[in-house]
């Protein structure tokens, strides 16, 4: 997830010392390039980007050795766009007059960039933050002044973001909000602005929150909001922030797994409206259409998305998909590989070895891939023929939640595409309201496991994938032992476990209610512990003893809205235990290992 910080001061000073180090404190939302800005008195505007680490960067291009009263730092999280120093943030317009950056997604940016072309602009790179300083040249050059030309840019650039911009001549900086945080300090004898709390709190604690659909103009000892739409000065003081640095970086939030899960329904909205405008979606789907097989491959969660994915192209395409872990895929499938085949890869990181070998071994075969990434510049996104984005931003926790939701939403669309994604936009609104709805009867429900060290978590054909998943959250974090099974198979063995009190989670899609009360009722009979988690149905509430209702999604939407209460029952179960669920015992994020 990309980060901006831009600050604005009465005098000339080292600011790249102050830049790198708001940089710093952006890190941690996840990043590869980075690039600082800085305008003097005279108004000069001194500009050095790259792809790489702040701290590389800085030792390449001498970051900190930078001068001005105005700057802007930029770290970029690539979601379109490769890492390279065309693409790295802040951009320059055609002259150099102005430069800016955005964090976000500007998803009309490949329509934007033909335009500006046409229209004879400069355009270097392929990155959406260039698009925002070309749109309000645009409008600048035909005798706007900045502010009108950065509301007339504002509807012109679709999506969501923040950006902050600033033209040579003035010792100002203009800031706008749309769907992205964006967060203004009032210090001593300058003024600053930035996605996030944490690069501000060391300058100020005096924070103005900038809301959507406004816009902020800041000077050395004062700032002005106004209405994007109209134009007009909005009255709002400054407020004293409290809290200490790791409440704010972690959002307010106890963990970032909590944080992560509450991002869900946001970072839904924002892949699909990158799917929507994506370019490369034809050639994607019609590469998995033909493909004869089609193998899904990931490791983990990732997996367990494969396995979703598989019911997705079996139920809406009609197409078999054969969901594999890599090592199976090499030794099981390894030998009777055909040219009609495909892969498509998954990985948050797209640094996890065992999926990297499987990589290798098929393009050693000429077998054509597709990834499904979250880390753009990652080696996956290398190595495959074309990858998607899963556009999480840096997923801190270890426990993988929202990077899971994004891969779930993606099978969905690319299965669903020329056929039905239409029905995907109610997501966003979904995941929402599954927040609000099963987050009490989530920690109602891990208060009622805690005592307990092994548990099964059923689920029956589409939600087979979420039982693995939600068992795979629980025992990650909660050390307890949780297997995912499918319900019709619990009596060929694993029925035998069942005792009195003993908890068994049924992950139930509406269609498939009926089925699910048969399996349910060999538990309850032999007097376990029955937890439904499904939208609301008479016939399961009469058979279970506990019961997490999801909002009504549909048979095929059901699984990914209802893998969110079985994230929070595991973060709860955690939490009540007294583990810290961001960094369980003997895991890492990011397995480069055999
Ligand atoms: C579980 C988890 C792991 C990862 C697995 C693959 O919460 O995070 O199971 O899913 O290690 O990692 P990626 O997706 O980075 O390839």
């Amino acid at each position: 997830m990309c980060g901006i910080f831009g600050l604005v001061a009465d005098r000339d000073f080292d600011l790249g010392k102050a830049l790198v180090e708001a940089g710093r404190r952006l890190a941690y939302r996840g990043y590869d390039s980075v690039g600082c800005a800085t305008i003097s008195a005279s108004g000069h505007i001194d500009l050095r980007k790259d792809a790489g680490k702040i701290d590389a960067v800085d030792a390449r291009l001498g970051l900190h050795e930078m001068v001005g009263r105005r700057g802007i730092v930029q770290l970029r999280w690539a979601t379109f766009g490769i890492p390279a120093a065309r693409n790295a943030q802040p951009h320059l317009d055609c002259d150099g007059d102005m430069v800016g950056a955005h964090n976000g997604n500007i998803v009309n940016n490949v329509q934007l960039r033909e335009a500006f072309l046409a229209e004879g602009h400069t355009v270097r790179g392929e990155n959406d933050g260039e698009s925002c300083v070309h749109a309000v040249e645009r409008y600048f050059d035909r005798g706007e002044n900045m502010v009108d030309a950065i509301r007339c840019a504002y509807t012109d650039l679709a999506g969501d973001y923040a950006f902050i911009i600033t033209h040579r001549d003035e010792n100002r900086l203009y800031a706008i909000k749309k769907g992205s945080g964006l967060v203004v300090g009032i210090g001593d004898g300058l003024t600053c602005c930035s996605s996030d709390l944490p690069s501000i709190l060391p300058i100020t604690r005096r924070i103005v929150r900038v809301q959507d659909g406004e816009l902020v103009i800041l000077w050395p000892d004062g700032f002005e909001l106004r209405s994007v739409a109209d134009g007009a000065v909005i009255v709002r003081d400054a407020e004293t922030y409290e809290e200490g640095m790791a409440a704010a970086e972690k959002g307010g939030y106890p963990h970032f797994m909590l944080k992560e899960i509450y991002e869900q329904p946001r970072l839904a909205g924002e892949l699909l409206r990158l799917l929507d405008s994506s370019a490369e979606m034809p050639e994607c789907v019609a590469m998995i259409r033909n493909a004869r097989p089609l193998f899904l491959v990931g490791c983990g969660t990732s997996y367990h998305a494969c396995l979703l994915g598989a019911y997705y192209m079996n139920k809406l395409a009609g197409q078999v998909a054969v969901a594999l872990l890599p090592q199976q895929f090499i030794e099981q499938y390894g030998n009777s590989l055909t040219p009609q085949a495909v892969v498509v890869f998954v990985s948050q990181s797209g640094e996890t070895k065992d999926v990297l070998n499987a990589v290798k071994f098929a393009r050693a075969r000429g077998v054509r891939s597709l990834g499904l990434v979250n880390v753009i510049g990652s080696t996956l996104t290398h190595m495959t023929d074309h990858y998607l984005p899963l556009a999480c931003g840096y997923e801190i926790s270890v426990p993988a939640t929202k990077t899971f939701l994004n891969q779930a939403i993606l099978f969905r669309y690319l299965a669903g595409f020329g056929i039905d994604t239409q029905s995907l936009h109610r997501l966003p609104h979904l995941l929402e309201q599954t927040i609000e709805q099963t987050t009490a009867a989530a920690e109602r429900v891990a208060q009622r496991l805690i005592a307990w060290d092994e548990m099964y978590y059923l689920g029956y054909g589409i939600t087979h994938p979420i039982a693995l998943e939600g068992a795979l959250k629980l025992k990650e974090i909660t050390y307890a032992h949780c297997e995912g099974i499918f319900s019709s198979e619990f009596k060929h063995g694993p029925l035998s476990a069942v005792r009195p009190g003993y908890p068994v989670t049924f992950i139930t899609a509406p269609d498939d209610a009926e089925m699910m009360i048969n399996h349910i009722n060999e538990v309850t009979c032999r007097e376990g512990l029955a937890i439904a988690i499904a939208e609301e149905d008479d016939r399961l509430r009469k058979n279970v003893q506990e019961y997490v209702i999801v909002p009504r999604a549909g048979q095929l939407l059901n699984p990914i809205v209802a893998t969110v209460p079985a994230q929070l029952v595991a973060y709860f179960m955690a939490v009540g235990r007294g583990i810290d669920p961001d960094f369980p015992r003997n895991l890492s994020k990011t397995l480069t290992v055999d």
